[in-house]
């Protein structure tokens, strides 16, 4: 079992959620149908699980992925992901996404999409530097494909 393993392995449950709740989220969006019980998924989705997930890095990865080499400058840039998937997350709320609404706005539909998207897209480019980082453990991490994925 390697350092990353199990942040591997929530990163692959994070794909199946988002899955579901991207459909959720398009549904109430481009149909504006309102299904409650995707609803509440995607509710809890985002203050149970995805909410949950940064702070666990934050406070048992990041450290991890530090100590192992990489560069503050990539640690901050990571952060400043998380920030903005919690002003996100704010926004939502903002717009009434709560798991005893009875409905969301359209336009809270579009930033819990933004939510969505962004925390995909976030994971992915995670995944990509930790999985260099552990196959660089032990050896120089200056390698040029390190260096491109944590500049993206
Ligand atoms: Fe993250
Ligand atoms: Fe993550």
């Amino acid at each position: 079992m390697t350092e990353f393993h199990s942040i591997h392995h929530e990163h692959a449950r994070l794909a199946e959620d988002l899955e579901r709740v991207r459909a959720a989220t398009r549904v109430i969006r481009d149909d504006g149908v309102f299904d409650p019980a995707g609803y509440r998924e995607l509710c809890r989705f985002i203050n149970e699980v995805a909410l949950p997930h940064l702070k666990h890095e934050e406070d048992e990865i990041f450290p991890r992925a530090a100590a192992l080499g990489l560069e503050e400058e990539v640690l901050a840039l990571l952060r400043r992901d998380h920030e903005q998937l919690r002003v996100l997350s704010r926004m939502a709320r903002a717009w009434g996404l709560d798991p005893n609404a009875a409905v969301l706005p359209h336009d809270g539909a579009m930033v819990v999409d933004r939510f969505v998207r962004a925390f995909d897209a976030h994971a992915r480019h995670e995944e990509a530097i930790f999985s260099e980082l552990e196959r660089g453990s032990g050896q120089s991490l200056t390698d040029r494909s390190v260096k491109a994925i944590r500049l993206r």
